[in-house]
């Protein structure tokens, strides 16, 4: 399978992504408010409560949360995905901070009373396992002292149990979806490939590598990063964390 760049995620989540897979994804309100309703119930958020959202892309879970009054900042690396939501945001006059910034550059000091990160976003993303944990820490950081923070991503002793090395789906736009998958044992990392085959004839591909984690790993960088954790699940249903849950959410708390 092809090499990925190590900055695959600069670009990835501008063109295809946005109109294609969020579609089949089928990331649709209904969704984004049942997750909002998890999130809001485990992390116990106070009426007012000031949330960051970390990896926000076209902001739904952002604007979910600003629907329901909450002062809400999302940052995010894709212009494309914050035009998206600053649009959105405007159509419904809510008021809500977007920041187009990487997340090893966050520089928020016990600001917030909580923060999200969902959808397995920017997490795992960084070759250098040293970035992944220092985006971490720099979310412990913006939290202040008895703050929460929930991440969403992906389950490895789950995906162990269901992994294809390839797979198809027909989207909603009625493109075709090829997605080949490896796993690299070394580096604990899933290295994927979608390929979108249109109705036109015109095909375009897209490749990523994620660090995907075990609950217990997770665990010990919440923990470097001064996390307690307080909770886990395996999915927004409120399921218990198994071999056999898709998702890994945990939610962290700083001292
Ligand atoms: C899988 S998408 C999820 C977006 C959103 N959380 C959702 O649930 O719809 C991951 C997002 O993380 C963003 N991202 C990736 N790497 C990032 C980084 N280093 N800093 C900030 N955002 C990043 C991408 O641009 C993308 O919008």
């Amino acid at each position: 399978m092809a090499d990925v760049s190590a900055d695959w995620y600069e670009g990835f989540f501008e063109g295809d992504y946005l109109d294609e897979v969020v579609q089949w994804q089928k990331i649709d309100d209904e969704r984004t408010r049942g997750e909002i309703d998890f999130a809001v119930e485990k992390l116990e958020l106070e009426p007012d409560a000031r949330v960051l959202d970390v990896g926000c892309g076209h902001g739904r879970h952002t604007l979910e949360l600003a629907r329901r009054g909450f002062r809400v900042t999302g940052i995010d690396l894709s212009p494309r995905s914050l035009e998206l939501a600053r649009a959105a945001a405007e159509r419904e006059q809510l008021d809500v901070e977007f920041i187009l910034r990487d997340a090893c550059e966050l520089a928020f000091e016990a600001e917030f009373d909580a923060a999200i990160n969902l959808f397995t976003s920017v997490i795992g993303y960084f070759a250098d396992e040293a970035d992944n944990q220092r985006v971490l820490d720099l979310i412990a950081r913006a939290l202040r002292p008895g703050g929460s923070f929930l991440i969403d991503t992906i389950n490895l002793l789950g995906l162990a149990r269901r992994y294809r090395a390839s797979d198809w789906q027909e989207l909603e736009s009625g493109t075709i979806m090829l997605q080949r998958h490896e796993f690299d044992f070394r580096r604990g990392r899933n290295t994927a490939v979608w390929t979108f085959l249109r109705g036109d004839g015109s095909r375009s591909e897209l490749s990523h590598s994620l660090r995907t984690y075990t609950p217990h790993e997770l665990i010990a960088m919440f923990e470097r990063a001064g996390l307690d954790v307080v909770g886990s699940w395996g999915d927004f249903d409120g399921a218990k964390l198994s071999f056999e849950t898709w998702r890994l959410i945990l939610r962290g708390d700083k001292a």
